[in-house]
């Protein structure tokens, strides 16, 4: 065994060379790792002993990818194109023996070689697309040679990687190894000499790109098929124009287009900001005061109280990783149609395959419905679903507190309803916790996690762990009305509710918002949630705009009429001339001058104001940092992942920018649009949200 350098090995058996890396955690592309890779394949193709040469890695995984740290930062050590052209256009074989992840600048070492073989578990792909980025490494142009352009556009512009055995289905690997990687590498390589098998450069074969040159069509179809999903970012209609490179030009040109937009891609503002991003997901996790080695409470059993909406989604978060719900409803019908709805969920999804029939009875299996609360009581933590009625939900705790076992945590999932009070109603306020998911519970990627102010380390340190365990991010957020998201979201409520006043319509606010990248505009977002939600029909009496409308029974997608119109079962809403002359009556009635409000006053007078509060939610120590504040408005009302939140969006905006934005707009109503004294402090040294 030779040591190249610190982090590669060189062994020669038999005439076989194996090059290990070896640079934990997962041999991520760094300089050291590709002056190994370089060093070391010269110093194998130079020894006459050596016929062939398998490159494996040690540790937990193949090359999982770039050093993103290194990423625009003007990374030192040979260069990778260097390192891949010489690696394919070796004399001798090389066969990439892949465990573990090879993820983007791996999976591009890994086509560098003649032939790939892995461990059945490994997972090949090219993620870059999650960072707003497309594999710059020569993937666009190798890959849909391998698999052909409609599957490399697939695999690229989703980013979810292939596990070995469907990679060898399309030839993206050639041979699952059981048992020993390096042994079953080796002897891949040994039978790759008996046969006399061909090198197989990627770069030079063109058989499967041919057939789709002079072939538009293709990409216009993959293209539309897409749309909706890709709507706003441009990683993935770059990768799009990559392998039409691919397929039309050159491979060396495909090269230098790839280089270019690769190029454009990383210098540009969407890809800081899904790289921003990626961190900020991560360190959500890191709560300063709650070690991570932090005892976790073991949650075996959990209960459900209220099978609604929020109910429903929870118990399926829980029996997807197996932990067994009772549920409890305060009648059969209720528990019937929460059930109703959880198993159609989950048939919708076997029927597009993404579940089997077992895994649906399993699932349902797991979820014990009851009508009595006292079957709470062996669960190690409860999730309290009901309406949302302090009233309500203090009873609820007594009670919880009086059934549930000593040291159960008790959780609510409630909007905005402070959290230490109803922790004030039993015996273990420390044990009493928010986790507030986001509607569907069972999509939507978001847990804030609310810490009350007798919250126990070790239950905070849970409710984050069982977010992750579930498959979802917790924010740690502190106890005020609304958290950190939908307190934000009230004084865009606020702007958003002002505009229409003034004349622009709901359709045209909800496209400012649409366009900016929002899945919905704030008055589709209300039809779907309920115009209702919070009014009392009792003592309504038409002063304000929502009274009017729910008076008049637009109450929302419920009802096929609120801001908009609704075909029954059909969501998409359909603008109302008479809504728009009932806001003009109301506006009057108010004196309120209408004009013409302009896109982009709809769009900052919605979203600054969020800055605003999201800067005294930090400086009240509700957020531990902007990035959480960030987090959780990208995963639980889908804020444009490439635009990054609205503290990273305001600090690339510029603060002070944005403090002169709200003195303009202050004139109408100077107390709304006072900046926070940290944005007005921020703003005025220059800086940013860190
Ligand atoms: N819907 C959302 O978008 C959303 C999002 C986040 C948080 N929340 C919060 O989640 C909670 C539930 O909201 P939802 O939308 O699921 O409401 P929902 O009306 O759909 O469901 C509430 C359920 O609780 C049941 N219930 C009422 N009292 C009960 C009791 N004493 N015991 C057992 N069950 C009882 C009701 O029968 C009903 O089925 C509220 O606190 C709400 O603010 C809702």
């Amino acid at each position: 065994m030779t040591a190249i350098n610190p982090v590669t090995d060189l062994d020669v058996r038999e005439g076989i060379a194996v090059l290990t890396l070896n640079s934990p955690p997962v041999n991520a592309l760094s300089g050291a790792v590709r002056d190994g890779l370089h060093d070391g394949f010269q110093k194998a193709i130079n020894d006459p002993a050596v016929k062939a040469i398998v490159l494996v890695c040690a540790g937990r995984t193949f090359i999982a990818g770039a050093d993103i740290t290194e990423l625009g930062t003007g990374a030192k050590g040979a260069s990778l194109p260097d390192v891949q052209s010489m690696m394919e256009a070796s004399p001798k074989p090389i066969v990439a023996a892949i465990h573990g992840t090879a993820l983007g600048g791996g999976l591009e070492v890994a086509l560098c070689c003649h032939y790939r073989v892995a461990v059945a578990t490994a997972q090949l792909g090219l993620p870059e697309v999650k960072l707003g980025l497309l594999p710059g490494a020569g993937g666009t142009q190798r890959l849909p040679r391998i698999v052909g352009p409609e599957m490399a556009m697939e695999m690229m512009c989703l980013g979810d990687p292939l596990v070995a055995p469907e990679a060898l289905k399309v030839g993206l690997c050639d041979e699952i190894v059981s048992g020993d990687l390096t042994e079953g590498g080796v002897a891949f390589a040994k039978k790759l000499l008996a046969e006399k098998r061909p090198l197989v450069r990627v770069r030079d074969n063109d058989s499967r790109v041919t057939p789709a040159r002079g072939k538009p069509e293709i990409f216009a179809s993959f293209r539309k098929t897409h749309e909706r999903k890709n709507r706003g970012f441009l990683a993935p209609e770059y990768i799009i124009r990559c392998v039409e490179a691919a397929v039309n030009l050159p491979f060396d040109d495909g090269i230098k287009r790839e280089a270019e937009l690769f190029r454009e891609l990383l210098s540009g503002p969407q890809s800081a900001a899904q790289r921003y991003m990626f961190f900020a997901e991560r360190q959500a996790a890191k709560i300063p005061d709650v070690p991570a080695d932090t005892p976790l409470i073991p949650i075996n059993r959990a209960g459900v109280l209220g099978a609604g909406t929020m109910g429903g989604g929870i118990t399926m978060n829980l029996v997807n990783v197996g932990i067994p719900v009772t549920i409890v409803e305060t009648s059969q019908e209720a528990l019937d149609r929460g059930l109703k709805v959880i198993r159609t969920n989950y048939e919708n999804t076997a029927r597009k395959g993404r579940l089997t029939q077992a895994d649906v009875e399993t699932r349902m299996g797991l979820i014990t419905p009851s009508l009595d609360m006292q079957a709470l009581a062996s669960a190690d933590m409860v999730v309290e679903a009901v309406f949302e009625n302090m009233e309500l939900k203090k009873e609820i705790f007594r009670k919880l507190d009086a059934i549930c076992k000593p040291g159960a945590i008790l959780a609510t999932n409630t909007s905005a309803l402070d959290i230490n009070a109803i922790a004030a109603q039993t015996k273990r306020p420390e044990y009493v916790i928010g986790t507030h998911y986001f509607s569907p519970a069972n999509v939507m990627k978001l847990v804030e996690v609310v810490r009350g102010d007798k919250t126990a380390k070790n239950v905070i340190a849970t409710a984050m762990a069982l977010s992750k365990r579930i498959g979802k991010i917790g924010v740690l957020s502190g106890v005020c009305y609304g958290f950190i998201g939908n307190r934000m979201l009230f004084g865009r409520n606020v702007q958003a509710n002002r505009t229409i006043l003034e004349g622009a319509s709901p359709a045209r606010v909800d496209k400012v918002l649409t366009d900016f990248g929002f899945p919905m505009g704030p008055f589709a977002m209300s039809d779907l949630a309920g115009v209702d939600v919070g009014w009392n029909a009792k003592t309504s009496k038409g002063e304000t705009l929502r009274d009017r409308l729910c008076e008049a029974g637009r109450r929302g997608q419920k009802t096929n009429a609120g801001y908009y119109d609704y075909k029954p079962g059909d969501r998409t809403p359909i603008p109302n001339e008479d809504v728009v002359a009932m806001i003009r009556e109301f506006a009057a009635s108010k004196q309120i001058r209408q004009r013409d409000v302009s896109d982009a006053e709809i769009l900052d007078r919605c979203l600054i104001p969020m800055v605003n509060e999201g800067a005294k939610i930090l400086s009240e120590g509700i957020a531990i940092r902007a990035s959480d504040i960030d987090t959780v408005w990208v995963h639980g009302y889908g804020w444009p992942v490439y635009r990054g939140g609205p503290m990273h969006w305001a600090n690339s905006m510029g603060l002070d920018k944005l403090v002169a934005r709200m003195q303009e707009f202050a004139a109408d109503d100077a107390a709304f649009w006072t900046p926070a004294p940290m944005l007005a402090e921020l703003a005025a040294k220059g800086g940013g949200f860190k």
